[in-house]
């Protein structure tokens, strides 16, 4: 099979890492790729929101199936161009992908079925908002409707912070068109958890659990990022958690889609917070996450290919898919100032030394190949992940890893998987 991956960052290398150990795989393309993914996959220059090009390119070369990693083309319908081109397309279609591009949308899905969440309100106008907020229960959560790199979430201690933040998503336009409509959220305590599932609209099969480290810095300290690290399975996340989430949560998110006429084909990630009163969504995503994919995929037995094809020919409730019993830890490695202004074409050296060894990947993030070196191209630069037979050892590994790998300025946090 021909596979094109649209995207660029680690998730994307891990997708393709995952897919060229599949026999059923003869070319791998990745648009537009970097310089990690050039190594094992041909990357194209078409741009990951160019819905006509990769349309063209899908046809010329005759591919069958393009995987679209990315939130925002599944936002813009890129598989819906690919699907009535003819051309097997693996992710949600616009109508559904919407479950992640509004949090209007999403809210209002989970009020209406009982899909447990944060009581909210929804706002069009930003003085009913200012209105509301003033009133509001302490801390409070103000969140942008629209996709905004992860970064339109705020946590408001005062109501001088939610005027504020109010003001900025509203009236300045800090997100753009993003900040339209805003959620205001109670604010929820306990751990989180990240649930990746497959879904073919009919069966839901959740992956291994994950945990994503959000801030720049240890300790939680520091602006949200994309995500500095991960690691897998969650240390919270039990069986009866699984069970619980499965049915208060999972089979009734993939069943209100249908409901709702929007049937959902392809990855539902599901933010997960395990408060007081049980699991609640903090937020769907239509997509694979970044970095959880980067532990979720290594713990894979399953061929990959062979999930993709039963989610897009719906037989996903006839194969059974198996999970490695380890544990994986991702540390990313970062440009000095990220997720602020940074530089950009620093040589990055000692990534030779992981390559020959065994359980030890750096997906790359952010990288460029000239004359077969590489240089920082990105914020987040490698993913560098360990697989081990505990945390513990994987976050031996990972570091130990790292310490070989340089780059001027390289951040990246010392605290992954000790949670
Ligand atoms: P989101 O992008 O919606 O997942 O939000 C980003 C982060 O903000 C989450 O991972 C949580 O740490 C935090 N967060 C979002 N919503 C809430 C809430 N209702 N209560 C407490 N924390 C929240
Ligand atoms: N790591 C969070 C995300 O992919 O949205």
């Amino acid at each position: 099979m021909k596979i094109l991956v649209i995207g660029s960052g680690g998730r994307e290398h891990a997708i393709l890492w995952k897919l060229k150990q599949s026999p059923r795989v003869t070319k791998l393309y990745c648009a537009p790729g970097n310089g990690g993914i050039s190594e094992i996959a041909e990357c194209v220059p078409v741009n990951a929101m160019d819905i006509d090009g990769i349309v063209r390119f899908s046809r010329e070369k005759d591919l069958d199936m393009v995987v679209v990693a990315p939130d925002d083309p599944l936002a813009a319908g890129m598989v819906d161009a690919l699907e009535n081109a003819g051309i097997r397309a693996f992710g949600p279609r616009k109508n559904a992908a919407v479950i992640e591009a509004s949090k209007v949308f999403s809210k209002d899905l989970m009020k209406k079925y009982n899909i447990p969440s944060a009581a909210y309100e929804s706002f069009s106008d930003s003085k009913t908002a200012m209105e509301y907020v003033k009133i509001a229960k302490l801390p409070l959560v103000v969140k942008a409707d629209g996709l905004a790199l992860g970064k339109g979430v705020l946590i408001c201690n005062t109501t001088e912070e939610a005027l504020s933040a109010v003001k900025s998503i509203m009236e300045d336009k800090k997100f753009g068109a993003a900040g339209q409509r805003i959620v205001v959220e109670e604010f929820m305590t306990g751990p989180e958890v990240s649930v990746l599932a497959f879904t073919d609209g009919k069966s839901v099969v959740p992956m291994v659990s994950s945990q994503d480290h959000k801030r720049a810095f240890d300790n939680d300290q520091g602006l949200n990022t994309g995500g500095m690290g991960a690691f897998s399975p969650s240390r919270v996340y039990t069986k009866e958690l699984q069970e619980e989430c499965m049915r208060t949560i999972f089979v009734p998110t993939v069943n209100a889609m249908n409901l709702e006429g929007r049937p959902f084909k392809g990855i539902i990630y599901f933010g997960l917070m395990l408060t007081p009163d049980g699991p609640k969504v903090l937020e769907y995503n239509a997509r694979f996450g970044d970095p959880e994919t980067q532990v979720v995929l290594p713990r894979l037995e399953t061929d990959l290919v062979e999930i993709f094809d039963a989610i897009i020919g719906e037989k996903l409730g006839t194969i059974d898919i198996s999970w490695k019993q380890n544990c994986a830890v991702c540390v990313v490695m970062a440009s000095g100032g990220y997720p602020e202004g940074y530089v950009k074409g620093y040589k990055i050296t000692g990534l030779e030394a992981i390559k020959s060894s065994n359980n030890i990947i750096a997906f790359h993030a952010g990288t460029k190949k000239e004359n077969e070196e590489y240089y920082t191209n990105g914020g987040r630069v490698l993913g560098v992940t360990a697989v081990a037979e505990d945390i513990e050892n994987a976050r031996k590994k990972v570091y130990n890893a790292i310490s070989a790998i340089y780059f001027k300025d390289a951040h990246y946090r010392k605290d992954i998987g000790i949670k």
